[in-house]
């Protein structure tokens, strides 16, 4: 019998697998009651910095869904946090920076020496998720992709259509080169450390990258994946790129030296296979699906189901975007046991 972390590892290399493998982005998080109950007595930081927590909040969902496999839990912005930018997370107005990027004297300021060392927490806790999961589920580890975390690091939140970083990329290219440099060394050391934890896969999850019209993503964007990419390639995992509202980028992201793709739920797959012959792709129901009912659901994972078939091998069932606050858990369950008993 195949396990789910063959299943996932078979998939993401565009093997024959059984049924496509599912897991779903920010499968743990507030839509859940344990992941409520344990911030209640606990700030975001610390859920992130100690493994015990952090890893009670990765298994909930796989107790509670048949998904095959586990996220290591963190944030993408624990880059930013760890060069010094100071990062906070507001109530209801989503993440703030103290310290953001301006100008040269801001960039002289970012620490990074000794950032390894600073973010050894996050592929800690992906050793003491994998301990807890066992080899037969598979785990994948993430980072955030530097123009997305520029972003984050220019406006502080993302309330602006991110005004401040594209005004930059503008005004001072070559600062904006420098700032993308040190986002994308950072990202590809912590990603080669959550494989060498343990990951099966790594996540780059480009957020804002639909923001930048093709020719400025080519421009700033692509260079800063390539080389985050392209040293973590020799370490043999798969290397999957998600990018927001990316639609018009297919036919560059290719160059992104990504193995596979996380596709957001406005492109059909069949088109994001025909731009992207040679790669696994994962995604791609509406997360507002969720809120429609079980019976929606279960009609749309279905059809997804269905077209993944017509399409060939290569397919990992996903959200095309995070699970939203808010969705019951009853429609994630329906998604999930859909995926499993087929139709
Ligand atoms: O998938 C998982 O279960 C792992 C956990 C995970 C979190 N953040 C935990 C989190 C992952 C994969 C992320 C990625 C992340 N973080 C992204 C990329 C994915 C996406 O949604 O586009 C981005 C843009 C961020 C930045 C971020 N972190 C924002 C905008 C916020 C606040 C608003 C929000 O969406 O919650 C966070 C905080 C955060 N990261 C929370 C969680 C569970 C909520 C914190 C809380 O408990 O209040």
């Amino acid at each position: 019998m195949i396990t789910p972390r063959q299943r996932l590892l078979r998939a993401l290399h565009r093997e024959e697998v059984d049924r496509p493998p599912v897991w779903l982005m920010r499968q743990a998080g507030r839509y859940l009651p344990g992941y409520r109950a344990v911030r209640a007595g606990h700030g975001f930081w610390e859920v992130c910095r100690a493994p015990e927590l952090s890893t009670a909040v990765a298994l909930e969902p796989l107790r509670l869904f048949p998904l095959d496999a586990a996220i290591v839990f963190s944030d993408i912005l624990v880059i930013l946090d760890a060069l010094g930018l100071g990062v906070s997370f507001v109530k209801g107005e989503g993440p703030s920076v103290a310290r953001p990027l301006y100008g040269q004297a801001d960039l002289d300021e970012w620490q990074t020496d000794g950032l390894t060392r600073r973010l050894s927490y996050v592929p800690e806790a992906v050793r003491h998720l994998r301990a807890a999961i066992g080899e037969d589920r598979g785990l994948l580890g993430f980072a955030g992709a530097p123009w997305t975390l520029f972003g984050y690091a220019v406006d502080g939140n993302s309330s602006s259509e991110l005004l401040g970083a594209r005004t930059l990329l503008r005004t001072d290219p070559e600062l904006a080169r420098r700032a993308l440099g040190v986002l994308a060394d950072a990202a590809s050391q912590l990603l080669a450390a959550q494989i060498e934890a343990g990951a099966d896969a790594v996540q780059i999850f480009d957020t804002w990258g639909g923001l930048l019209d093709r020719d400025t993503y080519a421009a700033f964007a692509l260079p800063a994946l390539r080389r985050l990419i392209e040293p973590i390639l020799g370490l043999g995992r798969p290397v999957l790129l998600f990018v927001r509202g990316g639609h018009h980028l297919l036919p560059i992201l290719g160059q992104s030296g990504a193995t596979a793709f996380s596709i957001d739920w406005r492109t059909p797959l069949s088109e994001a296979r025909a731009l992207l012959p040679g790669a696994a792709l994962q995604g791609n129901l509406d997360p507002t699906l969720l809120f429609a009912g079980e019976d929606v659901v279960q009609g749309a994972t279905r059809a997804l189901l269905a077209e993944m078939r017509a399409l060939g091998p290569g397919f990992v069932v996903n959200l095309g975007h995070g699970i939203l606050p808010g969705t019951p858990p009853e429609a994630v369950a329906a998604l999930c046991d859909t995926v499993v008993h087929g139709d």
